[in-house]
C-alpha cells in the first residue's frame, strides 16, 4: 500500500497492459467498494458500472473503441478489467425515493422530519440544477467523475495500474449495453490491471503545471 503522494506519482495513464496479468478478487473487491464509497453531492449517487472482467466482456466494451478510438482498443482488450462509467440521464423521482429509502434503511435519520429534510434539501440542489442552470444531466455527469477519480487514487495505493478513457463513443456504448433504456448513458470508461514491461508511457517523466501557478494563497 503505498501513501498518497508515491500512489499520486507512480501512477500514470497505462498505454500498454499485459494481457496474463489479471487483478485478484480481493484487490477487484477494494476498488468496487470505492465505487460504492465514493461521495457525491447531496449523497445523489447518479452512477452505475458495467465492468468486463473477461474475453467477451472486454470485446463488448471493445466496440467503442472502433473507428475513430482505434488507438484506444490495445488498452481494452489487454486490460484485466475494464469499467464503464455510466451516469444516470435524470434524478426523476422514483430514483430520489430509492436513494432516499436506502439512508432511511442505512439509519440516517433518527427522526422522520430529518428523512423529510433531507429529501428537500436533496431537490433544492437538483432543481437548481434541473430549471436554473439547466444543466441536470452534466450535474450527475461531474458526480460520475469524482468517482472516477476516487477509483483511479485508489488503484493507485494498491499498485494497480489504469487508464481512464474518454476517446471512446459513447453511443456505441449505450446502443452495446442497453443503457439508455435503462436511465444511464456512458460517461467514460477506466481499464485495470498491470503494465507492459515496454509501455513507453511508464518511464516518460511527470508533467504538471506547477504549484504557484495553480494555488493562490487566500
Ligand atoms: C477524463 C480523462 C480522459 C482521458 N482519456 C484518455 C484516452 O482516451 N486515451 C488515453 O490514452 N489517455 C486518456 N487520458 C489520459 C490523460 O492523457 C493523462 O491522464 C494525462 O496526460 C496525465 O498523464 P498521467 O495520467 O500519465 O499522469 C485521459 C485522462 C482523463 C483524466
Amino acid at each position: 500500500m503505498k501513501n498518497l503522494s508515491e500512489a499520486m506519482n507512480w501512477r500514470y495513464s497505462t498505454k500498454a497492459f499485459d494481457p496474463n496479468k489479471k487483478i485478484s478478487e480481493a484487490d477487484f473487491q477494494h476498488l468496487k467498494n470505492i465505487l460504492r464509497l465514493s461521495p457525491s453531492s447531496v449523497n445523489i449517487q447518479p452512477w452505475h458500472f458495467v465492468i468486463a472482467d473477461d474475453k467477451s466482456g472486454k470485446s463488448r466494451v471493445a466496440r467503442g473503441t472502433e473507428g475513430s478510438y482505434e488507438f484506444n482498443m490495445p488498452k481494452v482488450i489487454d486490460a484485466s478489467h475494464v469499467i464503464v462509467f455510466c451516469s444516470r440521464i435524470y434524478a426523476d423521482d422514483s430514483f430520489l425515493d430509492e436513494v432516499l429509502d436506502k439512508e432511511d434503511i442505512d439509519g440516517r435519520f433518527a427522526k422522520p422530519d430529518l428523512k423529510e429534510q433531507m429529501h428537500q434539501g436533496r431537490k433544492m440542489f437538483l432543481e437548481t440544477r434541473r430549471y436554473d442552470q439547466k444543466d441536470e444531466s452534466h450535474w450527475l455527469i461531474e458526480q460520475v467523475y469524482l468517482n472516477m477519480g476516487a477509483l483511479l487514487l485508489g488503484a493507485a495505493t494498491l499498485g494497480i495500474d489504469a487508464v481512464p478513457m474518454e476517446g471512446v463513443d459513447l453511443k456505441a456504448l449505450d446502443e452495446e449495453f442497453a443503457l439508455r433504456a435503462k436511465g444511464y448513458t456512458a460517461v467514460g470508461i477506466v481499464s485495470l490491471g498491470y503494465r507492459c514491461e515496454d509501455d513507453f508511457n511508464a518511464n516518460l517523466p511527470k508533467s504538471r503545471l506547477s504549484e504557484e501557478v495553480i494555488i493562490t494563497k487566500a
